[in-house]
């Protein structure tokens, strides 16, 4: 049974990622979304607050759920016994650091296999950090990212000001 984790950092999840997960789940029979406790960045969002967003936004997708986790990512995946990551690809910048990763999680465990999928042309310069800075600089991120994510972005802003 391919059981699929779609692993990142979702600070705060676009409608770019929620491309590529909605296309993992009608490609794989399960999938895990899974959000990365990263201790050397300062996010914009807490851990619990970007699970919740993605749950909120996958709750149309009755294959996929959304956990967490801390450590590395392949020991993530023996323990959930998922055999496939799979990961967006923007533009070729993206390529030498998903080429560096996917090899790197291959040596650390050679049963798991890296699924490249390319993100749909309309989201090709979409990324969390550019959501971000045009949230916070008063900018309209319509349609860069789910409504619901919106209304998170709009009450983080306001609690900052
Ligand atoms: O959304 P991102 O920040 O590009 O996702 C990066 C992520 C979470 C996939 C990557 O940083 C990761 O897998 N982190 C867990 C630690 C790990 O396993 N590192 C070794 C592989 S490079």
């Amino acid at each position: 049974m391919p059981y699929a984790i779609v692993p990142g950092s979702f600070d705060p999840v676009t409608n770019g990622h929620l491309d590529i997960i909605e296309r993992a789940s009608r490609t794989f029979d399960h999938v895990t979304v899974a959000v990365v406790v990263n201790r050397a960045k300062s996010p914009m969002f807490t851990i619990q607050e970007r699970v919740e967003m993605l749950r909120e936004v996958c709750a149309h997708l009755s294959n996929v759920d959304v956990d967490s986790f801390d450590g590395l990512l392949v020991d993530y995946a023996r323990s959930h016994g998922a055999g496939i990551i799979v990961r967006g690809l923007r533009a070729v910048s993206d390529f030498e650091y998903e080429l560096q990763m996917a090899l790197t999680n291959r040596r650390l465990l050679p049963d798991i296999e890296t699924v490249f999928m390319m993100t749909g042309a309309e989201y090709s310069y979409l990324s969390s950090n550019i959501v971000r800075e045009i949230a916070l600089l008063g900018g309209s991120v319509e349609g860069l990212v789910p409504d619901s994510v919106k209304q998170h972005l709009r009450q983080k802003i306001l609690l900052k000001q």
